[in-house]
């Protein structure tokens, strides 16, 4: 069995498919810390949109969505999920909703 010299090959090969986190120090404001899974460990939009929003392989860009959207449009998503989007309404408190969106309006402003 020569299964070992796989492993880091493995490693790459996955690192490259989900998202990653921003750094914990680069980051102040309470929605990306969520977003990110710093608070709650089953809160983890980075997996899947990458830390900065920008997307990974199972989750879109944010950039052109939220500005198209309304905070009650982005809040219903965030609870209740949508395709292969889960549902967080048994994670995240309305504060902590808002907190996420607020920091997405921040990230991702209207283009002018
Ligand atoms: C398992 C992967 C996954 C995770 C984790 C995830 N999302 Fe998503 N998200 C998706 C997918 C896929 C879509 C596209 C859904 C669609 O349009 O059918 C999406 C769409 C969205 C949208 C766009 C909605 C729209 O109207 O276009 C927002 C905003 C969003 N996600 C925010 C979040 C936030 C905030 C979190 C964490 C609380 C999160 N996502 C966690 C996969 C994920």
């Amino acid at each position: 069995m020569r299964v070992l010299p796989l492993v880091p090959v493995l490693a790459v090969a996955l690192s490259a498919c989900a998202g990653v986190p921003l750094p914990r120090e680069s980051l102040t404001d309470p929605g990306a810390l969520l977003f990110n899974g710093y608070t709650k460990p089953k809160v983890d939009c980075f997996r899947c949109h990458n830390g900065n929003g920008q997307g990974a392989s199972r989750g879109p860009n944010l950039a052109p969505r939220v500005p198209k959207k309304s905070d009650e449009r982005l809040a219903k998503v965030i609870r209740e999920g949508e395709g292969f989007m889960p549902k967080y309404k048994d994670d995240l408190t309305d504060e902590e909703v808002t907190q996420v969106i607020a920091w997405m309006r921040a990230s991702f402003p209207q283009s002018k």
